[in-house]
């Protein structure tokens, strides 16, 4: 199954009430495209949106609970007759070093962005699966592909959605299921104000340099070259048309961080070129 044309499709979307996703909702509802939408505050969801509600089902969900989600799945499939586009997009960046990471924090980040995404995606593939067609769009980042001082837990979410979500594209082609891992750079979005941002409760003095790209980061709030309204319409395209590689990068500092990251697996791939085999049982 392609990407219906002659009717709206039907969109399920996480993480609705600022940034992206409710970019993405807003232009999904202007296409004329039917649109799950959840969130953790449909009044916040319903305050900012911009468009005619028509065809939108918001949900308050709370994507960490196996059940609600299912139940969520229920009421779209209930509400529009089916499903055509997941979008996981829901998340938050996480800024501390490792050893400042505490226990509660690492579970609150799975729990989110490796739970909340399994949740959705067993709620929602055997929908996908048995129609044999529709589309799910993973909201990585480029972070997803390489890791920065101050960015571990982030990075162990988003590495570890992406591990997912290449098992997952190589398990569901076969049933014309379509899977995009969307990478995005730095976007105008929530995502870098205290509103969004979590920190850890404690630091140690021991890194000064961590604190200074807390501040420096907040400080690039209103200054990130992503335009959110740009890469949602980029996003939909992509779902629209079918066509693309399994990873889609938004956004030119991205495309730089992840060519950077390539470059240096290679050159270490390069340098064990000649050792890796000592290891290998002789032949
Ligand atoms: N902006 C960037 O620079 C950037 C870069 C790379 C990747 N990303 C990724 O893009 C996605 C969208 O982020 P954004 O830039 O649009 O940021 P945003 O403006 O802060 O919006 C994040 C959305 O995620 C949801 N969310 C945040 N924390 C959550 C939590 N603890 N539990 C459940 N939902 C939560 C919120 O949904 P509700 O409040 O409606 O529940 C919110 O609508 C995220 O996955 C993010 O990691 C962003």
């Amino acid at each position: 199954m392609t990407f219906p044309t002659d009717r709206p499709a039907t969109w399920f979307v996480t993480g609705t009430s600022r940034g992206l996703g409710l970019e993405l909702v807003e232009q999904l509802l202007e296409r004329g495209d039917n649109v799950v939408a959840t969130t953790r505050s449909t009044d916040r969801l319903l305050q900012a949106l911009d468009a005619d509600t028509t065809r939108l089902l918001a949900l308050a969900v709370d994507l960490r609970d196996e059940a609600a989600v299912a139940e969520a799945v229920r009421k779209a499939t209930e509400r529009f007759g089916g499903l055509d586009v997941v979008v996981n997009n829901a998340g938050y960046g996480y800024l501390a070093a490792v050893e400042e990471t505490t226990d509660r924090d690492v579970r609150e980040m799975l729990d989110l962005q490796v739970v909340g995404v399994w949740n959705v995606l067993r709620a929602t593939l055997p929908i996908l699966r048995e129609q044999r067609g529709g589309h799910v769009v993973n909201v990585s980042s480029v972070l997803g592909l390489t890791s920065v001082p101050g960015w571990g837990l982030y990075c162990a979410g988003k590495y570890a959605l992406e591990g997912l979500t290449e098992a997952l594209a190589g398990e569901v082609a076969q049933f014309g299921v379509k899977v995009t891992i969307v990478e995005p750079g730095y976007f105008r979005t929530d995502f870098l104000t205290t509103d969004s941002l979590a920190l850890p409760g404690d630091t140690t003095a021991a890194y000064p340099e961590i604190r200074e790209m807390v501040e420096n980061h907040l400080k690039l709030q209103g200054n990130q070259p992503g335009d959110p309204v740009r890469g949602a319409q980029l996003m939909i395209e992509r779902v629209v048309s079918g066509e693309g590689p399994l990873r889609q990068i938004l956004g030119s500092d991205s495309h730089a961080y992840a060519t950077a990251k390539v470059q240096a697996l290679q050159a270490n791939l390069d340098a064990a070129a000649q050792t890796a085999s000592a290891s290998d049982f002789p032949a």
